[in-house]
């Protein structure tokens, strides 16, 4: 080979390893804008997957529809899980009375503690009912009107201090004139 040949071979062959480190560098900057087009277009995927969920599902197996008992139904739903309280002087008692009657919260005489209700059902049921629609200020608690729920009527209120006298010992409810 002469010194001329020589020199055309080194150049071609420069130029053939110019082209091709050129296409891999070409090649390498176009996988990995193609990948992050993938990447953040697959993300975008899952987000509208997730938006265009449906809210419920056609239930098509013929079954009744009911709200899984150990599941706890949002709050106002309408649906509870708890069980239907049947008592409606139970449901009165439980709109707002039990909230201190109960555990006996701020100075309130505990529901079934014939202690604490000592000497109250004797003073009747008229005077009793008095007693919640005007509220109490009693140097060891207060009780807002009507327990703090103004739309509980005289008759829910009744209701409620009947249950309260029946979960006293026998006499309580007689004492304060209430069907016991
Ligand atoms: C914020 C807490 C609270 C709520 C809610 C509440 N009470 Fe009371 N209640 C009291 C307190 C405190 C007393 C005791 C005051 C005292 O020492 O005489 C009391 C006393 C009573 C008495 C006895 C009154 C008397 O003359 O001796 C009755 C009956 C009564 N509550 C019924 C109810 C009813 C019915 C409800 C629901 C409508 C209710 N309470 C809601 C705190 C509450």
């Amino acid at each position: 080979m002469s010194d001329q040949q020589d020199s055309k071979f080194m150049y071609n062959f420069s130029l053939v390893i110019f082209a091709l480190v050129v296409i891999a560098i070409g090649a390498y900057f176009m996988a990995s804008h193609i990948y992050t087009g993938y990447v953040e277009s697959q993300r975008e995927d899952d987000m509208v997957a997730s938006r265009l969920q449906p809210v419920g599902e056609v239930n098509s197996s013929g079954a009744a529809v009911t709200v899984a008992s150990n599941v706890a139904a949002p709050e106002g739903s309408g649906a509870s899980a708890e069980p239907e309280i049947t008592d409606p002087n139970e449901r009165a008692y439980r709109r707002i009375c039990f909230s201190c009657h109960e555990m006996g919260i701020g100075g309130a005489p505990k529901t079934g503690d014939a202690t604490a209700w000592a000497g109250r059902p004797e003073k009747g049921i008229a005077t009793l009912m008095q007693s919640v629609i005007n509220g109490v200020n009693a140097p060891t608690g207060v009780m807002l009107p009507r327990g703090g729920l103004p739309d509980m009527t005289d008759e829910e209120i009744r209701s409620a201090i009947t249950y309260m006298m029946l979960q006293l010992p026998e006499g309580a409810a007689a004492a304060a004139g209430v069907d016991g």
